[in-house]
């Protein structure tokens, strides 16, 4: 679209651009760009013109687009972005845009997801104008046993973009659910299918949702989630800068995998689990009844060592064990 094309030229230059300078450089006319500029204004932008010196963007609002997001990615990056204002989920758009053949590194995001999709069956709450709902395609070419690496990296990874985005600090509750104040900002759902033959992952849809400007949550839900705005005293945040924090920080995980011990120091540094009286429920069981124990250490595998109250000791493999805290979410 001619607007998002504008809207990347002029976010991106500090001074004036003159309209002459982006016909050129997209190649429409003159009449083109005006139409687009007063579109954008119409969304909300503020772009001051002046008659010698052009245009100048003086205020950007909370809008998510495909202009918005790439105008904040570097010129480099080739892979495709997808935006979509409402759709059902962005994991099961990009599994159909992966079977048609989409390349590592496409990412689909949405405002709004009808049906978003959240661990174990349940649904993830994505209502328009608050979140940053992603999923990035990545083909690891590792086995499955790697999976869980996969996902705890992303957890790193997108706690990262949140720091270069916004100044702040989250935490990781095993496996990788990201916190603020205790209660949870960002899930992450990790669906991959299988290379038959090698028991190679062929394809890797990496699903992230950050609850960013939400003022509140369901009831059923309230006591364990928040937001980046509510832990904030409600100010609320522009959230093309976290799409395009966490693009790159999936961008730079992709180029890291397999091999590199960033991520492992970097998830026990901002691990919350460790220390804490947990319950452990077996996740392939119905109503399985929970062990509690002491969550002890992150295994460089990732899996979790809980001391249980019989004084057994095991490793906790993600996907097959879930943990909650004995006294409260955490
Ligand atoms: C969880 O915590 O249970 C995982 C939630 C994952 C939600 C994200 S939002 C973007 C992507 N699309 C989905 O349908 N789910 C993931």
């Amino acid at each position: 679209m001619l607007k998002d094309e504008v809207l990347k030229l002029i976010c991106r230059e500090n001074d004036y651009i003159s309209g002459e300078a982006i016909s050129r450089k997209l190649g429409v006319s003159r009449a083109a760009v005006n139409t687009a500029v007063k579109a954008l204004r119409d969304d909300g932008y503020e772009i001051t013109s002046s008659t010698n010196k052009g245009y100048l963007l003086t205020n950007s609002p909370d809008i998510l687009s495909k202009g918005s997001i790439s105008a904040l990615l570097p010129d480099s990056r080739s892979s495709e972005l997808y935006y979509y204002d409402s759709v059902d989920s962005t994991n099961t758009v990009l599994k159909t845009l992966a079977s048609q053949g989409a390349g590592s590194g496409t990412v689909v995001i949405a405002d709004h997801q009808t049906g978003g999709k959240g661990r174990r069956g349940r649904s993830f709450v994505s209502p328009s104008g608050c979140g940053v709902y992603l999923s990035y395609l990545f083909k690891p070419e590792s086995g499955f046993d790697k999976i869980s690496d996969l996902t705890s990296w992303t957890a790193v990874a997108v706690a990262d973009a949140i720091r270069n985005a916004y100044g702040f600090d989250s935490r990781i509750k095993w496996v990788n659910d990201l916190l603020m104040n205790k209660k949870k900002i960002c899930g992450i759902l990790t669906e991959a299918s299988v290379e038959g033959e090698s028991g190679y992952i062929d394809t890797c849809i990496i699903g992230i949702g950050v609850n960013v400007n939400e003022s509140e949550f369901p009831s059923e839900i309230s006591g364990i989630a928040t937001s980046i705005s509510i832990e904030n005293g409600g100010k609320k945040f522009i959230r093309a800068k976290l799409a395009s924090e966490i693009i790159k920080s999936m961008d730079r995980l992709s180029e890291d995998w397999p091999d590199s011990a960033y991520y492992l120091n970097r998830y026990r540094e901002l691990n919350i689990t460790c220390g804490s009286k947990i319950i452990a429920y077996p996740q392939k069981i119905e109503n399985g009844q929970g062990r509690t124990g002491t969550a002890i250490s992150i295994n460089d595998d990732f899996s979790l060592r809980v001391e249980f109250s019989d004084g057994s000791t095991e490793n906790l493999k993600s996907g097959e064990v879930s943990v909650r805290g004995l006294y409260g979410y955490t």
